[in-house]
């Protein structure tokens, strides 16, 4: 039996009811079809044609919004949707032998939707649950810690048709594990206490109060931790002086888009600390004269909107957020939360921006900046979940207390998500400075290899630099620890990251298109054993396109676990090479093997020698 579609009136009543929710606003086009689609399932023809009309926008903009976003499904994929987190470490703890013990169960094909259309098993890049995986998503909310009892569970309860509210709480329950807690992670100050010690330094909403709160930024010596580090003090302030001209405003905007593989210390600071965060945006807002923000949060994360939700209604309701904040005439601000829908490239300032605005999220060209011409082409100041929950206590203990934690270059504590090969994954939170070593002894690490510091494209670290520091001195990171002990293949670690890179392209500019595509096939040429010493200058060949040639930092920094893993742990590619010198990307030879067997002809000596004239014959 064929699953029921909703199609024509019933469909157009639902896009009506969700448009008229986002004011029929264009911009809100993404958190449209994303409604749309958790109504129907998927995004039918019919929501097209009247979010046409509703929205006055082109079908072609519609169609091309909904084609960028890897959540969103512009063809039936079943009343379940399951998609395996296939990370690294979602590999090494089995995720595939589980995706295909399930595809077995539901006799499906991965990839493929059930001839019933009741469920489709595909695989998607890493879901921020590498500290109790493997995981996966059903229609987009996570279940963590699979097992092969949980899978067979899983694929009764699809079998039955069971609505997602039915099934076991206990699957879908993602825990915090935190390892060591430092200044964020320790107890939540009251919500408000950062607000009210900010405006009691200098009292009123005046010009000078902003100025001091942003000196104490200053002080602080607070850098992004989003990856770049780039200094929140001069980010705040070339936003507040950016010109504004008539009917324009300034916005503040969160980055939770969490993207980069083997990150996941975002959802713990939005699970258990988004007071502390929302504070944060709300003194950016103070400083900047903001009156409206956004978190931008990861489609992974969907079962945080509502909580997350309740959080800013609460705060609505304690006079923290909203008209008058604290009871300060003139006061305003608010946020709202937008979730993306499956593209890491969205992590990137400005491609969130255009997510955010309702398109596609192809990064734009810069300058300018986000902070004179971000969200609707206004002064914009975006920054990541940890650095606002950083400005927060800033706000609270002022900025000299903070520069006195951690290094000179790097100021404050940084939390990191740690998974892989160790005996306590989850998160760590340590003053700057610490070593490569230390973190490895506390999360019980033995007889490691390597850690990927950063995710894929940051720096993958040997166990002769394990005293190396976190730190913007030394070993810069968005947060990313991932594990790997001396019974991981390190070839088969950067393969599966340049995977990722390729599927992540956004394709918007030829070299990062064709580089990571080109990259990936060079990786797996190697693992299929049809690799030579050539590759190498092929892959560094790549490497000079990419770094020079690429619209953003997705192409820049795609070759880095490749280039960091030939450098430090070359045997393990040395010993996939089948020839000692040139072994081509074709072979033919291999290529007509199916048609000789078929034509009789499979004499493995044999060689097909063209005689003059066209004529040939097997000798
Ligand atoms: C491909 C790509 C993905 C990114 N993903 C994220 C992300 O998930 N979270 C984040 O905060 N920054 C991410 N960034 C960095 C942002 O562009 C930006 O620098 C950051 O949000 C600024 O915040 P900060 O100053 O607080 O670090 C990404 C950058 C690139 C090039
Ligand atoms: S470098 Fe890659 S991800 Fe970035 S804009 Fe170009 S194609 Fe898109």
């Amino acid at each position: 039996m064929a699953w029921p579609e909703l199609h024509g009136a019933a469909v157009a009543g639902i896009v009506d009811r969700v448009a008229q929710r986002y004011r029929r606003d264009p911009t809100c086009l993404v958190q449209i079809l994303r409604e749309v689609q958790e109504a129907c399932d998927w995004i039918p023809p019919e929501a097209i044609d009247r979010l046409q009309v509703v929205l006055g926008v082109p079908r072609t903009k519609i169609e091309g919004v909904a084609g960028f976003y890897s959540f969103f499904y512009t063809r039936p994929r079943g009343r379940y949707r399951i998609l395996f987190s296939d990370n690294i470490t979602d590999r090494m703890g089995g995720n595939m032998a589980l995706m295909e013990r399930l595809c077995a169960a539901l006799w499906i094909e991965p990839g493929k939707v059930s001839e019933d259309g009741l469920v489709s098993v595909d695989k998607t890049s890493c879901t921020g649950m590498c500290d109790q995986g493997p995981a996966m998503l059903v229609n987009n909310l996570a279940i963590t810690r699979l097992t092969e009892a949980r899978i067979d569970a899983i694929a009764d309860l699809v079998r039955d048709g069971a609505p997602l509210a039915d099934w076991p709480a206990e699957f879908f329950a993602v825990t915090d594990n935190v390892q060591r807690a430092d200044l964020l992670l320790g107890p939540n100050p009251a919500p408000g206490a950062a607000l009210r010690a900010m405006v009691a330094r200098a009292p009123g909403r005046s010009e000078g109060g902003a100025a001091a709160m942003l000196e104490e930024i200053r002080r602080s010596n607070l850098r992004g931790r989003g990856g770049a580090g780039f200094t929140t003090a001069l980010k705040w302030e070339a936003c507040r002086n950016a010109p504004l001209k008539a009917g324009q405003q300034r916005f503040v905007v969160c980055n939770a888009d969490e993207g980069e593989p083997g990150t996941f210390k975002d959802r713990v600071l939005l699970t258990a600390h988004a007071d502390l965060v929302f504070e944060g945006m709300t003194v950016a807002a103070y400083v900047l004269g903001a009156r409206r923000g956004f978190l931008y949060l990861r489609g992974e994360y969907r079962y945080l909107l509502d909580p997350l939700n309740a959080v800013l209604q609460r705060r609505r309701e304690a006079g923290l957020l909203g008209a008058d904040i604290l009871g300060i005439p003139g006061a305003d601000f608010d946020l709202e939360i937008h979730l993306g829908a499956g593209a890491y490239v969205c992590g990137e300032e400005s491609a969130l921006i255009e997510s955010l605005e309702g398109k596609r999220g192809t990064p734009r060209n810069r300058p300018p900046f986000p902070v004179t011409n971000g969200y609707l082409d206004q002064p914009t100041v975006v920054n990541n979940v940890e650095t606002y929950a950083a400005a927060a206590l800033i706000a609270l203990n002022g900025g000299d207390w903070y520069a006195g934690i951690g290094t000179k270059q790097s100021a404050g504590t940084k939390i990191l998500s740690v998974s892989g090969d160790c005996a306590r994954p989850g998160i760590y939170e340590y003053p700057f400075g610490v070593p490569v070593r230390q973190v490895l002894q506390d999360c019980g690490a033995k007889d490691v290899q390597a850690v990927q510091i950063s995710g894929p494209s940051g720096i993958c670290v040997s166990a002769e630099e394990f005293d190396r520091r976190i730190g913007f001195e030394d070993l810069p990171t968005a947060g990313a620890f991932m594990v790997f002990n001396h019974s991981r293949d390190m070839f088969e670690v950067a393969r599966n990251f340049v995977h990722f890179f390729q599927h992540e392209s956004c394709g918007f500019c030829t070299p990062c298109r064709v580089g990571t595509s080109l990259l990936k096939n060079l990786m797996d040429k190697l693992h299929n054993g049809h690799g030579s010493p050539y590759d190498f200058t092929e892959i560094e060949k790549l490497n000079q396109i990419l770094l020079s040639m690429s619209h953003c930092g997705l192409g820049h920094t795609a070759c880095n676990p490749v280039l960091d893993t030939i450098a430090k742990f070359r045997p393990a590619y040395e010993r996939r090479l089948e020839h000692t010198d040139f072994a081509p990307a074709f072979d033919l030879d291999r290529a007509l093997a199916a048609a000789r067997q078929m034509t009789g002809r499979d004499d493995p000596g044999a060689h097909i020698v063209p005689e003059a004239f066209g004529e040939e014959k097997t000798s």
